[in-house]
């Protein structure tokens, strides 16, 4: 685990969309709620971070984006809820994940766990979105699931001002919080029993 306290279960939550009222702001919502004294979830505002740019990268990342692989790095897993646009994901969490793929010196995205949820107007509830995040966020060694899953369709008939309402939808994102917090909890306790083993051993 990166947290600083130990008792401590950090996950940033990262939305494809800044719309007021969105349907993937309610499901990250609901995920909030399952926050406790011992799970955190940060925010990060992807707004603030500029498009990919070699030439701004070259003479030293922006702040925005240090801040954005500073959030990522103390993570110890993500948390992702994008919408679907034109058949796949948003460009602003596209954007986010070049940025923080880049070796400047390490990529804190290898190995982190990912878990990714959507929700849609239409009956695909982010299918193929969801499909093309898992494939870039496997290209940068993130440690992302399939399962659980949740691919909010109709998603109007589930989200009321900007809260998820139906026991279902509510449902599946507790599992997937679930997972992850169970993933980091699993991670860290074979960090701490490989560490043993490295002490053992020398
Ligand atoms: C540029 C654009 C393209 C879209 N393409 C799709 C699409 O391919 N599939 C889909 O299910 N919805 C598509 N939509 C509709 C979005 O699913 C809808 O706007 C949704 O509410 C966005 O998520 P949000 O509620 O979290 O803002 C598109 C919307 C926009 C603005």
């Amino acid at each position: 685990m990166q947290s600083s306290n130990n008792n401590e279960i950090r996950i940033l939550a990262l939305v494809g969309s800044f719309r007021s009222g969105s349907f993937n702001q309610a499901l990250i919502q609901e995920a909030r709620e399952l926050a406790s004294e011992h799970i955190r979830i940060d925010d990060f505002d992807l707004r603030t971070v500029p498009l990919y740019d070699g030439d701004l990268e070259a003479a030293g990342d922006p702040e925005e984006v240090a801040a954005l692989k500073r959030a990522i790095a103390r993570a110890d897993a993500l948390l992702i809820a994008t919408p679907e646009y034109n058949g796949s994901v948003p460009a602003v969490l596209k954007n986010a994940i070049d940025w923080a793929s880049r070796r400047t010196p390490d990529s804190h995205l290898r190995g982190k766990p990912v878990a990714v949820m959507g929700a849609s107007p239409s009956p695909g509830g982010t299918r193929r979105a969801q499909v093309h995040l898992r494939e870039i966020l496997d290209r940068t060694g993130a440690d992302v699931i399939d399962e659980p899953s949740l691919y909010l369709a109709r998603a109007f008939e589930h989200v009321t001002d900007g809260r998820l309402t139906s026991e279902d939808a509510r449902e599946a994102v507790r599992e997937i919080f679930g997972w992850l917090v169970d993933t980091v909890a699993i991670n860290s306790a074979e960090a701490v029993n490989s560490a043993e083993a490295v002490g053992v051993a020398g």
